[in-house]
């Protein structure tokens, strides 16, 4: 048997409107729809508000008499504004998820032709979203009017795939928006990528604290940056991005530069100052490293990302700021609150999106990309193409991703590294000379600071055999240091010159190198045996 054909409409108060004879001269579209004889139209939900109560009825006699077969369900709906979306939406929402749809026997025609534009588009909502499993019914008039003359209708079955056309342009502005955010550097770790992808959504859907964790240099601030650009970018905020280190906020300053005073607050207070939750209404306030923001200042932060109002200093009137929080911080402020440092209910709220930031040696597969994306960004700032040569570049990146590169400053590093090379590169070209060089200096970069001042000296290698465990520890330590001064000497002279700087002053015949070498005989070592093991 075939399906009932049940239309679902709004009732046009322009278009299907008319009470004299002449009504039946113009088009009207949900007369229309009646009218065509190759279809019958079994049952018509005609939604109509209160005010036009009479119209509904002069078109349920109109329908009855034109189409006796179609039932017509007058469904009053009580809408104030007609223009309004939220009201609207809420009305279509309510009747469509009471209604008894009964899509084996019968099928549905959402009508889009009448009703305001809210009505319509929130019409095209309900089947998109399936809580009107139909399809769309678009209406037109005849080319020529004329008495009877129905015009045309077209359905339109938002499940066929060329309107998947529709679905793709959303998917492509949701990857751009991702490109936006990564700054166009194709990444490739996955964690990192499934990371931005919820950030995206969050960012152009949420209004609420963001927090950002992870290591310096990872990227939070720039992050925090570029998510405010794409809500502005989408219409979602209309201040500004307003940012501030916390660790820079010290003493009575702080408060008064974040919630701002009155004139006279306190001595040095010349002038009232608005302060920068104010200056971020309707924008957004970074916060960065929030975990160094005294617990008076976290708890009128609070207030005023609960209340939206808070009371500068000094002043006994609450002002009104609407600001999203992102905050940033490299520590892990759990301990912080464990330790009563920060408080739990500020945390509580800020924690709502917490995302944490992987470091750049958490991601080695993503250093070739940022690196050529940082190559790209060194040659618009200096006006010169810069280009590694194979090896050399084969050679860099081992490195870079090996466990001994340690990219313990991350994003900040890998960019100072690759504007070292690019700022040295002769005709634009980053050799292997280079790269060399550039490793040493991240090894260096990266050495633990105790090593800095002392390599290790394994005297038990350097002197003969049983030797050093014979020694005092005295003679152990300073022989160890002399060594280690040897070995960063070029020469026996300058080891000697800096290592008798103060004596060899009071002496009138100086020779440093004659005192060092004697003081190494002491222990059978010569100068060339110290040097060896360098
Ligand atoms: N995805 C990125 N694309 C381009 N530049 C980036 C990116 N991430 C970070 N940077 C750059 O790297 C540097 C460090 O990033 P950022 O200041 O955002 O780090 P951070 O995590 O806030 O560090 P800190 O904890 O020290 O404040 C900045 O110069 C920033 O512009
Ligand atoms: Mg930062």
């Amino acid at each position: 048997m075939a399906k009932k054909n049940v239309v679902v409409g709004f009732m046009g108060t322009q278009l299907d409107s008319g009470q004299g004879a002449g009504r039946w001269e113009k088009w009207r579209p949900t007369i229309s729809l009646v009218q065509h004889e190759d279809t019958q139209i079994d049952r018509l939900e005609l939604l109509y508000t209160t005010r036009y109560e009479a119209l509904a009825h002069t078109l349920v006699r109109d329908i009855a008499g034109a189409s006796p077969g179609t039932v017509v369900n007058l469904v009053r709906i009580d809408v104030e504004d007609p223009w309004d979306f939220g009201e609207m939406y809420a009305a279509l929402y309510d009747w469509a998820r009471a209604y008894h749809f009964d899509p084996d026997h019968e099928q549905y025609w959402a009508h889009i032709t009448t009703g305001t534009h809210v009505a319509q588009i929130c019409m095209f909502l309900m089947v998109e979203s399936r809580f009107i499993p139909g399809v769309l019914l678009q209406t037109a008039p005849p080319k020529k009017q004329q008495a009877g003359n129905p015009g045309s209708y077209t359905l339109i079955d938002l499940d066929l795939s060329r309107y998947n056309v529709l679905a793709q342009r959303f998917s492509q502005a949701h990857s751009e928006a991702l490109e936006f955010l990564k700054s166009g550097i194709p990444t490739r770790n996955q964690r990192f990528n499934a990371l931005i992808e919820e950030i995206e959504r969050v960012a152009v859907r949420s209004h609420a604290p963001i927090l950002l964790t992870g290591p310096t240099g990872a990227g939070k601030s720039h992050l925090a940056r570029r998510m405010f650009e794409l809500k502005k970018s989408r219409h979602q905020v209309q201040g500004d991005f307003v940012e501030v280190n916390c660790a820079t906020l010290r003493g009575d300053g702080a408060a008064s530069t974040l919630f701002g005073h009155k004139k006279g607050a306190f001595t040095g207070a010349a002038a009232d100052r608005a302060g920068l939750l104010r200056t971020a209404h309707q924008g957004v306030l970074f916060l960065d490293e929030i975990g160094e923001l005294g617990l008076d200042e976290q708890a009128m932060l609070l207030k005023a990302v609960e209340e939206k109002r808070f009371f500068p200093m000094g002043s006994d009137r609450e002002v009104s700021s609407d600001f999203q929080l992102i905050a940033g911080t490299n520590r892990d402020l759990r301990l912080d609150v464990a330790q009563g440092r920060f408080r739990e209910d500020l945390f509580a709220r800020i924690n709502l999106w917490a995302y944490t930031l992987p470091s750049l040696a958490q991601r080695p597969e993503d250093i070739e990309p940022n690196m050529d994306h940082l190559l790209i960004r060194a040659a618009a700032e200096t006006g010169q193409a810069v280009r590694f040569n194979a090896e050399a570049k084969t050679r860099y990146l081992q490195f870079a991703k090996s466990a001994e590169a340690l990219w313990s400053g991350n994003f900040r590093d890998l960019s100072a590294s690759v504007t070292r090379m690019a700022t040295l590169a002769d005709g634009g070209r980053i050799s292997t000379a280079l790269v060399d060089a550039e490793i040493q200096r991240l090894r260096w970069l990266w050495q633990p600071a105790g090593e800095l001042t002392a390599p290790n000296v394994d005297l038990g290698a350097l002197l003969p055999v049983d030797a050093e465990s014979k020694l005092d520890l005295f003679d152990r330590m300073q022989l160890e240091s002399v060594v280690r001064v040897c070995r960063e000497s070029p020469t026996l002279s300058e080891a000697g010159r800096r290592l008798f700087d103060q004596s060899r002053m009071q002496r009138s015949v100086v020779n440093d190198a004659d005192r060092l070498r004697k003081y190494l005989l002491k222990f059978e070592l010569t100068w060339d045996e110290v040097r060896q093991q360098a």
